[in-house]
């Protein structure tokens, strides 16, 4: 493999790594460098073998989830009928942002997502703080998601053998359980599949995700038959301030469009098709969710929704009066959720991967086994770390502070974009943000807006998490960098 320790020229004019501090936290990492290295990691290559159509599942599979089975649930007491409106709210915000990951992801077709759009403009520092958000966006969220996948499983059980888990192995420590044991099986179940392979896993992901979008759309031939318009007259009871607290909550729901821009390096064509997968997964996404919101609140009248419960289910429930298909949708959200879990654990591999292999994570991350071409030891990892979380420890605060790790990173993407457009203006790029830097700047301001919204505990745990990352990058990453050591570095012996 070549040996890509020393900086080849090129108009990015990367920092040297020089005597001074400031210098080093700012080194960049020039595009052609990330583009050149990539799929390469120690000893192998990932497998390049995943086409639009895969890409577009893998986002949409990220994406589809917890979101619309639950916290939809969960804001109509906030917006009343107004939560088809609070969807659309919340979609310009991952609009704007997704506009600005097509550009990018068709200009540094890589695996690190924002991590590497921040390392290619904004310097080290700002890579590894955007690295370290999405380890909250992917690693905690997975652990999060899966802990709602143990309650859908319970809700199935339920309907279809009578049987429940008992609280002890459905629930962490402090949530009133020992161990949260549906957590661990559905991440384990998912580190199978990513073992298998990168193509397998999308293969499984694009079955999961036909299911999920049959449920939901069977969710409105059914919902439709109880609509009724006198559900819509007053249709924002709490005003345009319910609304948009609905739609802050609801911003969860789109987290993962970016998913596609963390198989850069597994992309036949990425350059073309990791914009398209973006756009197109985000507008199917927003169209289904307004689609079953609408349905949602014509079926049932939103002081009837109490959050407390898997409102979907329910309304399936009191149309037909069966609890049967209660138990088809319980069996959809299984397997949707189930997908989200398989595609965001796939992505925070390959953000690690990317990390590991410019040196800000250990090289254990890179390594690549030769027969599947994916990373396995960074894979088994992951999986134990994320489902120890989901099994052990009550999420609480943390699960609430994906979003704003996710939206943090989402600003940096945006700012990224308009730094790229004038460091590199030559750059071809197969797809171009309309109107930048106006729709950029709209992004980052809706990010930082919704950022503001949040909690000031969400805050305090975010403070806190930076904290930690900042520790772990100047007693690791900052000295064992690639852009600081250019020199050649020896290439591992593959895995075994
Ligand atoms: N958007 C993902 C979900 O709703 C995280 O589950």
């Amino acid at each position: 493999m070549l040996d890509h320790g020393a900086p080849p020229q090129s108009p990015d004019r990367p920092s040297p790594p020089g005597p001074g501090t400031g210098a080093r936290l700012m080194r960049r990492k020039p595009v052609e460098r990330l583009v050149e290295e990539g799929g390469q990691g120690e000893g192998g290559t990932l497998r390049r073998s995943l086409g639009l159509w895969q890409l577009t599942m893998i986002s949409i599979g990220a994406t589809l989830g917890t979101g619309i089975f639950v916290v939809l649930g969960e804001a109509v007491p906030d917006a009343g009928p107004a939560v088809t409106l609070a969807f659309v709210i919340a979609g310009l915000t991952a609009l704007f942002s997704a506009l600005s990951y097509a550009e990018l992801a068709g200009t540094i077709p890589v695996s690190g997502s924002s991590y590497s759009y921040a390392y290619a403009t904004m310097g080290e520092l700002v890579a590894w703080v955007c690295g370290w958000c999405l380890v909250l966006e992917y690693g905690v969220s997975v652990a999060a998601v899966a802990v709602g996948w143990g309650e859908y499983l319970n809700e199935l059980l339920d309907g279809t053998i009578g049987v429940t888990l008992p609280d002890a192995l459905s629930a962490p420590p402090g949530d009133g359980g020992i161990f949260n044991l549906p957590a661990l099986i559905v991440v384990l179940l998912a580190m199978v599949f990513l073992l298998g392979g990168a193509r397998e896993s999308a293969r499984a992901n694009t079955i999961m995700v036909a299911v999920k979008i049959t449920a939901l759309l069977l969710f409105c031939v059914i919902g439709v038959q109880g609509f009724r318009s006198g559900n819509y007259e007053n249709f924002m009871p709490l005003g345009m301030a319910g609304v948009s607290a609905a739609g802050a909550t609801l911003f969860f729901s789109y987290i993962g469009f970016d998913a596609a821009s963390t198989a850069g390096e597994e992309a036949k064509n990425a350059q073309r098709d990791l914009p398209r997968a973006i756009m197109l997964s985000l507008v199917i996404v927003t169209a289904l969710y307004v689609l079953v919101a609408a349905v949602a609140v014509g079926a049932r009248p939103w002081q009837k929704f109490d959050g407390s419960e898997a409102a979907l289910a329910g309304i399936m429930k009191e149309t037909t009066g069966d609890a049967f298909w209660g138990t088809v949708l319980a069996a959809g959200a299984v397997i949707a959720i189930a997908s989200v879990v398989l595609t965001v654990l796939y992505g925070q591999t390959r953000i690690l991967f990317a990390m590991s292999r410019d040196g800000l994570v250990p090289k254990v991350f890179s390594r690549v086994h030769p027969k599947t071409g994916t990373p396995r030891a960074n894979t088994v990892i992951v999986s134990l770390f994320c489902g120890v979380l989901a099994a052990a420890i009550p999420l609480g605060q943390l699960a609430d502070a994906t979003s704003i790790g996710t939206l943090f990173a989402f600003a940096l993407v945006n700012v990224a974009v308009v730094v790229l457009r004038r460091t590199r203006p030559e750059m071809p790029r197969t797809f171009r943000v309309p109107l930048s830097p106006v729709l950029p700047a709209l992004g980052f301001v809706f990010c930082v807006w919704m950022m503001g919204s949040l909690d000031t505990v969400t805050w305090v745990v975010f403070g806190v998490w930076m904290a930690v990352g900042l520790v772990f990058y100047f007693s690791y990453g900052y000295r064992r960098s690639r852009l600081a050591t250019p020199v050649a570095t020896p290439v591992a012996t593959p895995e075994k």
